[in-house]
């Protein structure tokens, strides 16, 4: 199909522009067949049928001015409520809907940087938020937007933060310390309690990012399963995200941010008031604020109620544990993490697999899996509707790897070569400048999708892109004998720390 510049003269008939639609979308991911293990939460047909009916009722109103669309706010302030009773808030629990858990985590980093400011002719001069670095990149985006500093705290060989290594990096600059509940990457919670404790004794505010379990983990406790505890029952936390567009499974663009009071949540809003337009007060980031998204949300969380989203937790588990069980059969891959929740991460047990090759072999038979790094792995978000498709997954992931080992050359094809050094380079400027630059030829007029597997090939590659291209092997060799000498100086360190600890 012909790539259009400008609007067309005349308005094309209507049937025909949904028949071209159908078709532009016909090599996307196939997320209702199962195919896609990220980024679409899927309930079944009816359900589906529901929500695009309650976007629709309000698919022209606009969130922005609650004079206007009270009923919008009715909506907002139910889910909110709802939502805060879900993660044990009490009735001083405080928020807002957002379009998303990137929103919502940059409202709660706003309104942190915002509340130590507050009182003080100066704030903390460089003002920085402590984290798990397994922490969502919203934090990282955050502190880029707002002007902040982030500090990392490493993890331990669960993906757990290291609670006395994140004690260390808080300091009187700290304005915000945040946890996940859980992390994307490997599903796993953070300790939260003991976080907590520590922010409740210093005085300091504390985020919870529960934006990927924040409707997931209340119905896993409710099942039965055995779970660090991680909401607004821990007395040092003060706010906290939930997706409703995740396991809520309402439309996409409704997220919430909750905070333990009004204290907190006053620091998030804007108000200008000299503008020719007249006052304006706006609760979030954005500024219009689609009726759809708050309309089906609030409709998702009614119509699914508790027992919906048990049975919902149910099937997710059981789909989750038949992968779980599927993988660790497979001598050459594991499940990396402890098991907390909904995610599967798949690493390689030993080099004869190169994971990265093996997202190559299952993206050939049609499935998408995110691609991970630190470490290298696969990382598959489960929900009710992959149950059927776990068998068919598992019998691909194992031609994969059978392959794999029949034919180890495929590492250094398709797109492999590119993740596995991009993963391992330790200049992760140049790495940056390369993607950045990859950035601009998607975004420049006539630009399309990057086709990573033959990166570095063309004349307006990146140098870096060019250099890996033309070493290929040779590169991963050096890079590999890097990582080995680092990860044995980290071993190493460990171990030393260890023994002064234990003395
Ligand atoms: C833990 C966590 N936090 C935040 C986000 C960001 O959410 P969104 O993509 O809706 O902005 C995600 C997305 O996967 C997540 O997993």
């Amino acid at each position: 199909m012909e790539s259009r510049t400008a609007i067309p003269a005349k308005g094309v008939d209507k049937k025909e522009l949904l028949e071209s639609m159908g078709q532009m979308a016909s090599n996307d991911a196939d997320w209702r067949n199962g195919r896609t293990w990220s980024m679409v939460y899927f309930a079944g047909d009816e359900h589906y049928d529901f929500m695009k009916k309650a976007h629709n009722t309000f698919f022209s109103e606009n969130g922005l001015n609650p004079m206007a669309f009270g009923s919008l706010k009715r909506m907002e302030s139910e889910v909110v409520r709802m939502s805060a009773n879900m993660l044990n808030g009490d009735a001083n629990v405080v928020g807002t809907m957002t379009s998303g858990g990137t929103e919502s985590i940059l409202m709660a980093v706003k309104a942190a940087r915002e509340r130590a400011k507050s009182g003080l002719k100066i704030g903390p001069r460089s003002p920085e938020i402590v984290a798990p670095r397994t922490i969502h990149v919203a934090f990282e985006k955050a502190a880029h937007y707002f002007g902040l500093k982030i500090r990392y705290a490493p993890v331990d060989e669960n993906y757990q933060v290291d609670v006395k290594a994140l004690r260390k990096l808080i300091n009187r600059n700290t304005v915000l310390v945040a946890a996940s509940a859980p992390q994307y990457a490997q599903g796993m919670i953070d300790p939260i309690a003991e976080i907590g404790a520590i922010t409740q004794e210093m005085g300091i505010p504390f985020h919870v990012d529960a934006c990927f379990g924040g409707f997931f983990l209340p119905w896993m406790e409710r099942l039965g399963y055995e779970l660090p505890v991680f909401d607004f029952r821990v007395p040092g936390v003060t706010s906290m995200s939930a997706d409703v567009h995740k396991y809520g499974y309402s439309a996409k663009g409704a997220s919430v941010v909750l905070y333990r009071d009004m204290s907190y949540l006053k620091h998030q809003f804007f108000v200008a008031t000299d503008s020719p337009l007249g006052i304006y007060a706006s609760p979030s980031m954005t500024g219009t604020r689609p009726g759809g998204s708050i309309a089906a949300a609030w409709a998702a969380m009614m119509a699914l109620g508790e027992d919906g989203y048990l049975a919902l937790a149910r099937q997710t588990m059981d789909a989750v544990e038949a992968l779980r069980d599927g993988v660790d059969a497979i001598p050459e891959l594991e499940v990396l993490g402890s098991r907390h929740g909904s995610v599967v991460c798949i690493g390689a047990r030993n080099k004869a697999v190169d994971i990265y090759a093996l997202a190559d072999q299952l993206q050939a038979r049609r499935w998408h899996v995110d691609r991970q790094q630190f470490p290298a792995s696969l990382h598959c978000t489960v929900t009710g509707h992959h149950l059927q498709y776990v068998p068919e997954f598992l019998a691909d992931l194992q031609e994969g790897v059978a392959y794999l080992k029949a034919n180890p050359s495929a590492a250094s094809e398709g797109q492999a070569p590119m993740y596995g050094m991009m993963a391992k380079i330790p200049f992760r400027g140049a790495v940056k400048l390369s993607v950045l630059k990859v950035m601009e030829a998607m975004h420049a007029p006539g630009g399309g999708m990057p086709d990573i597997g033959s990166m570095g090939k063309d004349d307006d590659s990146s140098p870096l892109f060019k250099a890996m291209d033309k070493y290929g092997d040779r590169a991963m060799e050096v890079l590999d004998k890097i990582d080995d000498t680092r990860q044995n100086v980290r071993q190493a360190f460990d171990r030393a720390t260890e023994k002064l600890r234990s003395k």
